[in-house]
């Protein structure tokens, strides 16, 4: 796919698609296919201490930006963190959080407080359009993702200086697997093919 040139909104490392040092693509990565990324991602709790390369962060951002919301409307924010204080601190925000203290860069979702429920419920649903864009472009870049949703919402925003407005929707924690390098599955843990797809009729 090429890059957004024409897009002015795009910030500076998409508008320069080849520009030497500042092309998002990894130098150190050998890019999967869509097919291969999307098969690859796996929910990932362990990760090396290995530190991903900004440019790679960078990119994986720009997935979650670039993500479609009805009307366009975009009510999400990404925080991301890389300090390791400030890692362990959101680990503790969720029972089922403990991965993001050894993450080596966690996303948090942000949303604005919703007017009502719709607009709450379009506003979950576009920002899981974002998180997958985001782990999508990380399996590309052999960079594991992590959910965790988050329980307490006070502490959560102390810790990021989110506005009381506002509230911590999702946490994605990124690293590289410590386990086993991420590669297309060909078993998933999934109910049966056919009988999630209906074909005209339920
Ligand atoms: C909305 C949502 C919330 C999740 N919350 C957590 C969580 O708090 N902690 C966790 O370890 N995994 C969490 N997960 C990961 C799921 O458990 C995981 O994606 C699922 O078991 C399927 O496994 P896979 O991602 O490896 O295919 C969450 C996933 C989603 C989509």
């Amino acid at each position: 796919m090429p890059d957004r040139a024409d897009d002015v909104t795009a910030p500076a490392i998409l508008a320069a698609p080849g520009a030497g040092p500042t092309h998002p693509r990894s130098a150190s990565v050998r890019a999967m296919e869509t097919w291969d990324a999307i098969m690859a991602r796996r929910n990932v709790r362990t990760f090396a201490d290995r530190p991903i390369p900004q440019a790679d962060l960078e990119r994986v951002l720009q997935a979650g930006w670039a993500a479609p919301s009805a009307t366009n409307r975009q009510h999400r924010d990404f925080v991301v963190c890389t300090d390791r204080a400030q890692l362990e601190a959101l680990a503790q925000v969720w029972q089922w959080a403990s991965h993001v203290a050894t993450s080596a860069a966690t996303v948090v979702v942000v949303a604005p407080a919703p007017e009502d429920k719709r607009a709450g419920e379009l506003d979950q649903f576009d920002m899981g359009q974002a998180v997958m864009a985001m782990a999508i472009a990380a399996a590309d870049l052999g960079i594991g993702s992590g959910h965790a949703s988050i329980g307490d919402q006070d502490k959560a925003r102390a810790v990021l200086g989110v506005p009381g407005d506002h509230y911590c929707a999702y946490l994605l924690a990124l690293g590289y697997p410590a386990d086993r390098p991420l590669a297309p599955l060909h078993r998933l843990d999934r109910r049966p093919f056919d009988q999630v797809v209906h074909r005209g009729q339920w």
